[in-house]
C-alpha cells in the first residue's frame, strides 16, 4: 500500500534537492562563519547566498531577516519584541482563529496583566477589519494576525490590514507560516513590520525558522547572546539548515506557478469528489484560500475516526492543527466560525504540496466514500443514507443538541 500523503500543511518531505546543499556542510564544510579563518570564510559565503535566496522569495532585504529555529520562535521573538520595545503599552490584538503559537502567547500576556482582544471572522472565516479598526487604541502594542489560515487555508486581507496599522501607528506582525511558498510576497509593497515563516512546511527541514524584522523597527531580541544575526538571535548560526532553507526558498519561488496551477487543480478536483458524498461540506472562504488546503466536513461522524480509517487505507490527513489534535474538542478554528458542532467534529482538513500527483487524488476519492459510509453505518444519526435527525443541522450552543443530550 502506498502512501497518499495530504498532510502538507502539518509538515512537508524535505526536498532532496534541499538535502543534497545541505550534505556538504556535515562533512567538510563545517567551519563557523564568525570565524575569521578560511574554514569560517566558506561558510559565511554560503550563509550569504542562503540570505539572499530566502530574501528573493519574500520581496525584501537579505538583512531584514533573522534565522530561528522554528515558526514558533518567531512567532515569539516578535510578540516579545514589540512588547519590550514599547514597554508603556499593555493591549495586543489578535484573531479568535489563530495557531497555538500566539493563543497561548496570548493566554500568557493576559495572566501578565496585559489586556488582549481577540477579534472575530465570519460564517466563511473572513476577518472583521472593522472590529479590528474599532479595537485599536492608544494603548496597542501589537496587532499579530495569521496571514493563512493553518486549518482551512482561508487568507486574511494582509494588505489593508498592513494599511490599517502603519495608520494608526501600531506595530503589524503576520504568521505567514502557512502562506510562505504557497502565494506570491512582495514585502517590499506591503506595510507588515515582522512575519514569521518555517522552513518545514516548505520542503526545508524541520528546526530552521526565520524571522522578516522591517528595516528601521526597534527590536529586542527574544534570544540573548552572541552578534550573530546582528545582534537580533545570538548562537551559532545553524548553518546546514538555513543554507537548505534557502534553497527550498528557491525552489518555492519557481515553484509558484505550479502551486496555484497543478497543485491548485489537484485540490479543486478532490474536493469536488467530495462533496458529492451527502451531507459534506466545505469550511471556510473558497475563493480567498491556499490554493494546496481544503477543510471538508462529513457531518454525523467523528473526525478522528475518518483519520483512522483513512490511516489504514494509506491516506494522510489530519483534523485542523497537527499541535491540537490528540484532543476531541472540536477545532477553535471552526467553532469561531460558526460551523455546527455535529459538521465541526467530523471536519478533516487535507492539505496538498507538488509532491503529489493525479493518480493519489483518484486513489482518495475511492477511498473516501467506502471509509464515511462504513462511518455512517455506525451512527444513530444517520439512517437509509441520510441523516436521522429532525432539525438537521445542530448546534451544541443552544443546549438542545441531540448528540450532547
Ligand atoms: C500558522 C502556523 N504558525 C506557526 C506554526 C509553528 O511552526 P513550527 O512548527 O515551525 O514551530 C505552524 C505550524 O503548524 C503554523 O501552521
Amino acid at each position: 500500500m502506498e502512501t497518499i500523503y495530504f498532510d502538507n500543511n502539518a509538515t512537508t518531505q524535505v526536498d532532496p534537492e534541499v538535502l543534497e546543499v545541505m550534505l556538504p556542510f556535515f562533512k567538510g564544510e563545517y567551519g563557523n562563519p564568525s570565524s575569521m579563518h578560511h574554514k569560517g570564510g566558506e561558510v559565511a559565503a554560503s550563509l550569504r547566498q542562503a540570505r539572499l535566496d530566502l530574501a528573493e522569495l519574500l520581496g525584501c532585504d537579505p538583512h531584514e531577516i533573522v534565522y530561528t529555529s522554528c515558526g514558533t520562535e518567531s512567532d515569539n521573538a516578535a510578540i516579545w519584541s514589540a512588547l519590550r520595545t514599547q514597554p508603556d503599552k499593555r493591549h495586543v490584538i489578535t484573531s479568535k482563529v489563530e495557531h497555538s503559537a500566539i493563543i497561548n502567547n496570548a493566554t500568557f500576556l493576559r495572566r501578565l496583566g496585559y489586556r488582549v482582544t481577540e477579534v472575530g471572522v465570519d460564517r466563511l472565516g473572513r476577518l472583521d477589519l472593522n472590529e479590528l479598526s474599532a479595537a485599536i487604541d492608544d494603548d496597542t502594542a501589537l496587532v499579530t494576525l495569521l496571514w493563512a489560515n493553518n486549518e482551512t487555508g482561508v487568507i486574511f486581507p494582509i494588505e489593508e490590514v498592513g494599511a490599517l496599522c502603519r495608520e494608526r501607528g501600531v506595530v503589524f506582525h503576520t504568521d505567514a507560516v502557512q502562506a510562505v511558498g504557497k502565494i506570491p510576497i512582495n514585502l517590499k509593497s506591503l506595510k507588515i513590520d515582522m512575519l514569521a515563516l518555517s522552513g518545514h512546511k516548505l520542503h526545508a527541514p524541520k528546526g530552521i525558522g526565520a524571522l522578516y524584522v522591517r528595516h528601521g523597527l526597534k527590536f529586542a531580541p527574544f534570544m540573548i547572546g552572541g552578534h550573530q544575526e546582528n545582534g537580533r538571535r545570538g548562537g551559532t548560526e545553524n548553518v546546514p539548515y538555513i543554507v537548505g532553507l534557502g534553497k527550498a526558498a528557491k525552489l518555492a519561488l519557481e515553484r509558484l506557478p505550479e502551486e496555484n496551477g497543478r497543485v491548485k487543480a489537484m485540490r479543486d478536483r478532490l474536493e469536488e469528489g467530495l462533496l458529492k458524498i451527502p451531507s459534506t461540506m466545505v469550511n471556510g472562504d473558497r475563493e480567498f484560500r491556499l490554493p494546496n488546503t481544503t477543510n471538508v466536513s462529513f457531518e454525523f461522524v467523528e473526525g478522528e475516526s475518518i483519520l483512522f480509517h483513512l490511516s489504514h487505507a494509506g491516506v494522510c490527513a489530519s483534523s485542523g492543527s497537527a499541535c491540537t489534535s490528540g484532543s476531541l474538542e472540536p477545532s477553535h478554528v471552526l467553532r469561531a466560525m460558526g460551523v455546527p458542532f455535529t459538521a465541526a467534529h467530523g471536519s478533516i482538513r487535507l492539505s496538498l504540496a507538488t509532491t503529489n500527483t493525479e493518480g493519489e487524488v483518484d486513489r482518495a476519492l475511492a477511498i473516501f466514500p467506502e471509509v464515511i459510509q462504513k462511518l455512517r453505518a455506525l451512527s444513530p444519526f444517520w439512517k437509509d443514507g441520510a441523516p436521522a435527525l429532525d432539525n438537521g443541522l445542530l448546534n451544541c450552543d443552544d443546549g438542545n443538541c441531540q448528540i450532547c443530550n
